[in-house]
């Protein structure tokens, strides 16, 4: 009895914890119009494999990366003032040493000219939305217009 009783307040925890954190998402893009919302999940959608198939590997797939080696996205500084950067860096690689959070990464990033500029915007948005909390969508123009300033040579870390 006292086992069974057990299972069920389990399973009552479980399903007040999964609909709280459901709660939690919904709340998040809730000041977003209803077309932008479905946008913004396909993105997110599409992203998300995207970024487990190209990146997830390093950077693993919640974001915090990998010791010294590979620098995490996961509330990376340097993701939020170096958004140029760092969009361009997708599809060019990038090389250098950089500090992110205080810590100092100087291994080679290699490119990915594979992906397409849609590809670059549902990764980014991805990236943006999932590790850096800011719940945008990076639209295509806007990577187009990146990726012409950007070229392969200009992504040398100096700092
Ligand atoms: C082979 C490992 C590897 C893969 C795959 C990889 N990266 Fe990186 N990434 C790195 C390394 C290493 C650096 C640091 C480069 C340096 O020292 O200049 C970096 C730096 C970054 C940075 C800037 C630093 C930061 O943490 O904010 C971003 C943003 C980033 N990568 C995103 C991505 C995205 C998105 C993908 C997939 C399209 C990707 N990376 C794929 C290894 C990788």
């Amino acid at each position: 009895m006292r086992r069974i009783l057990g299972g069920f307040l389990s399973f009552l925890l479980i399903i007040i914890v999964l609909s709280c954190d459901q709660k939690h998402q919904s709340d998040k893009y809730d000041h977003l119009d209803r077309r932008t919302k479905i946008r913004l999940k396909q993105y997110l959608a599409e992203g998300k494999r995207l970024y487990n198939l190209h990146c997830a590997n390093c950077h693993q797939a919640d974001g915090t990366g990998l010791a010294r080696l590979y620098p995490p996205l996961k509330d990376s500084k340097y993701l939020i003032s170096n958004r140029e950067k760092s969009i361009c860096g997708m599809r060019f690689g990038q090389n250098g040493e950089i500090i992110v959070n205080g810590i100092s990464f100087n291994q080679e990033m290699p490119e990915n000219i594979q992906l397409t500029d849609l590809d670059i915007a549902e990764i980014a948005t991805y990236v943006y939305t999932e590790f850096a909390d800011t719940v945008q969508i990076i639209t295509l123009n806007e990577v187009r217009s990146i990726m012409a300033s950007c070229k392969k040579d200009t992504i040398v870390n100096t700092q």
